[in-house]
């Protein structure tokens, strides 16, 4: 039987990869930090999983010891520099001490790889965690899909408000955007860790791709709403409020959903060659579908 070490188990994407993991009779080693009494209630009615209490920025030998007969370590850890880059090195070593051959890392990004350093301040930290643990006998198999619509639905990422009815969207709409849910990377994940030919591969997989004028229509189709679309600026205008934002921000997360936006509506983040012909068992939820579940109960204005 495989098993799979997941760091992050008790996250939004953790969760969803236990599961797929389990589906597939995996058994899973799940990471959950001291105190997280609901994160532990989650696994408790299944024997297949063994809740391992811990932190990935612990120091001694305990992660090695916990680490020990894993096929295959999974992180989907969100946060700061000292969890993203410190945590998963730590990770890392106590992963080849411990002898595991791969692992997949915290990106699930859109295409991270062709920014630069300076672009975005969360992938940043997911670019130095890969820069420092290149080369490790655990091998990597990074996993890209895009942008979660379930996170540009939330009214806090700018996108959509479906209170007032508007879609506000940068740039001029015709540049295509990939689009994938949290759930169909959960599926893809698990697929990936009983892939052993994804070692060393990035993998890049996307629900569908849309330019941010069809995005609307799909919405608009899906939710049975009519969203009034609203174009902020051009893609340099943008760039000129990300730099505004940065020069009077007292954190990043001010102006960091901005520097997502631009990777998108640019096309330096647009993914490809795409990965999903690889795993012809996952149909991903269209964009349309996503809106039609999404906003299942909301009654139409
Ligand atoms: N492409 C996109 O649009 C997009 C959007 C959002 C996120 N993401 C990416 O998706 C991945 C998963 O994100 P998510 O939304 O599932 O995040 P999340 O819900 O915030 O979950 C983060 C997980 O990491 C754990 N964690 C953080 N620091 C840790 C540490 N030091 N030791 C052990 N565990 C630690 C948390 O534990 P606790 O439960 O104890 O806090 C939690 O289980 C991340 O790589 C994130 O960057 C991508």
């Amino acid at each position: 039987m495989t098993t799979v070490f997941v760091a992050g188990a008790t996250g939004r994407l953790g969760r969803l990869v236990v599961d797929s993991l389990r589906r597939r009779d995996v058994e899973v080693r799940a990471l959950v930090r001291p105190g997280n009494t609901e994160g532990r209630k989650a696994f408790a009615h299944d024997p297949a999983i063994k809740i391992v209490e811990g932190d990935i920025r612990d120091a001694g030998d305990r992660l090695t010891r916990e680490l020990e007969g894993v096929d295959v370590l999974v992180s989907t850890v969100f946060g700061d520099a000292e969890s993203v880059i410190d945590g998963q090195v730590n990770l890392v070593r106590a992963a080849e001490k411990a002898g595991v051959a791969r692992w997949i890392p915290s990106d699930f990004s859109l295409a991270m790889d062709r920014l630069d350093y300076g672009e975005n301040d969360l992938v940043d930290l997911r670019k130095k965690a890969g820069d420092l643990t290149r080369g490790s006998a655990v091998i990597s198999t990074p996993i890209l899909i895009g942008a979660f619509l379930d996170v540009l639905n939330m009214p806090w990422y700018g996108w959509i408000d479906w209170e007032t009815g508007t879609f506000s969207y940068w740039g001029d709409g015709d540049q295509p955007v990939d689009f994938s849910t949290y759930a169909d990377t959960a599926e893809w994940t698990a697929e990936a860790v009983l892939d052993p030919s994804s070692a060393g591969r990035t993998v890049r997989v996307v629900g569908e791709v849309l330019t941010l004028k069809e995005l609307h229509q799909a919405m608009e189709r899906g939710s049975g709403r009519r969203l009034e679309a609203r174009q902020v600026g051009s893609v340099e205008d943008l760039g000129a409020e990300i730099e505004r934002l940065k020069a009077v921000a007292t954190d990043p997360m001010e102006y960091v959903l901005l520097q997502y936006t631009r990777a998108m509506v640019s096309g330096k983040g647009k993914l490809g060659p795409l990965d999903n012909h690889r795993y012809p068992g996952i149909k991903p939820t269209g964009v349309e579908e996503f809106f039609r579940q999404a906003t299942r109960g909301h009654s139409a204005p």
